[in-house]
């Protein structure tokens, strides 16, 4: 029987559990920028509470992107010494932990918002060339790899869509090309820094047009071939075609590619009691589930979970923590303090 606090592989990492804590901004900080006590303190419970991996929450390069002021960057001044200290409280509890690299707009340098279509090759290099840099900081700093969004409604999601990108050369057109921008992504990284590479990729896009979950599918068997070492499933939350009632709505594609392919793949969204949990990895392929809003409202649940052999998450997915743009739960933290 499988267990969520199964001591697994993952890629080259050894984890304490099948859980992985999947980012929410969490950049409250005090004068001149730093990251504030709240952090650390957060980040310490995390990886003291038996989590197997931690997912940092976005970093974003450019300060003008959409979600620059709530998210972190890799830019402001205490980045290296900041997370230096997150990375340390993370190895302090064998907790590896990946950087994840998102933005939304992309600056090619004359143009702030240079879509798909619109850039060109030097744009494309001056891109790729800027992700590697932030990888590299990201090394630096001592983090155990990069997680590239290329999910939810993010530059890379929308490049590597063919509602997105209709480009006449080797960057537009069939799957692979679509995904190459990416695909010589995750070889630079390997080549020049050899750290983890996870990529977040969507289920599909529901727009007509838009990526379906097969192609999906081929673009994951895409990324593992070409050096991707794990894979996470999310989705366009807000354009979600499913079921409300549906709980678990990428767990059938998630499944079915955790068995097509032979690195981890993550099931997310939704999962909130270790019996449902534990039911799901007896029942499917899927080793490994991320969380993100039960850290938010109660950072070491896990803890709980691990002594009662059982436990339900508090969060009442009210869904105020995204809205506000916070990683502060609205429920709970005004009782706690
Ligand atoms: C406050 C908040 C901030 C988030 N920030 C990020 C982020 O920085 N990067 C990301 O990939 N997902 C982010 N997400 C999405 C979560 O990682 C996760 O995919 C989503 O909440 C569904 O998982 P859950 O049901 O376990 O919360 C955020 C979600 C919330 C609620
Ligand atoms: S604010 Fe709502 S959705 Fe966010 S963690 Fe708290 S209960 Fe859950």
């Amino acid at each position: 029987m499988k267990d969520i606090f199964d001591e697994c592989n993952f890629g080259e990492f050894k984890l304490k559990s099948r859980i992985i804590r999947t980012g929410a901004w969490e950049r409250q900080t005090e004068d001149g920028g730093f990251l504030s006590s709240e952090v650390f303190e957060r980040y310490e419970k995390m990886a003291k509470s038996g989590v197997g991996l931690i997912l940092s929450e976005m970093f974003a390069f450019d300060p003008k992107d959409r979600f620059y002021e709530y998210s972190s960057n890799i830019n402001y001044r205490g980045f290296i010494k900041d997370y230096k200290q997150i990375t340390g409280i993370c190895h302090e509890y064998d907790v590896p932990i990946l950087g994840q690299l998102a933005f939304f707009y992309y600056d090619d340098g004359d143009n702030q918002k240079a879509e798909p279509n619109d850039l060109t090759i030097d744009g494309i290099r001056k891109l790729q060339a800027e992700v590697i840099m932030v990888a590299k900081k990201f090394s630096f700093a001592g983090f155990d790899g990069v997680q590239i969004n290329m999910g939810n409604n993010f530059y890379l999601s929308r490049f590597t869509n063919p509602y997105f990108n209709q480009r006449k050369d080797k960057y537009g057109g069939n799957t692979l090309n679509r995904l190459r921008i990416v695909l010589e992504i995750i070889q630079l990284i390997k080549k020049t820094i050899g750290f983890h590479v996870s990529c977040r990729i969507n289920i599909e896009d529901v727009r007509k047009g838009g990526l379906t979950q097969e192609e999906s599918m081929k673009m994951a068997k895409l990324l593992a071939e070409h050096g991707a070492e794990s894979i996470q499933i999310t989705g366009r939350t807000i354009s979600m075609k499913y079921d409300a009632s549906q709980k678990h709505i990428f767990l059938d594609f998630a499944n079915k590619l955790a068995q097509d392919i032979d690195i981890p793949v993550i099931l997310a969204g939704n999962l909130r009691d270790m019996e449902t949990m534990n039911g799901i990895l007896n029942t499917s392929n899927i080793e490994f589930m991320s969380l993100s809003k039960p850290f938010i409202a109660q950072a070491d649940f896990l803890a709980d979970w691990k002594e009662n052999g059982k436990g339900t998450s508090r969060c009442k997915g009210c869904n105020n923590c995204y809205s506000k743009k916070e990683s502060r739960c609205l429920q709970f933290d005004a009782i706690d303090d």
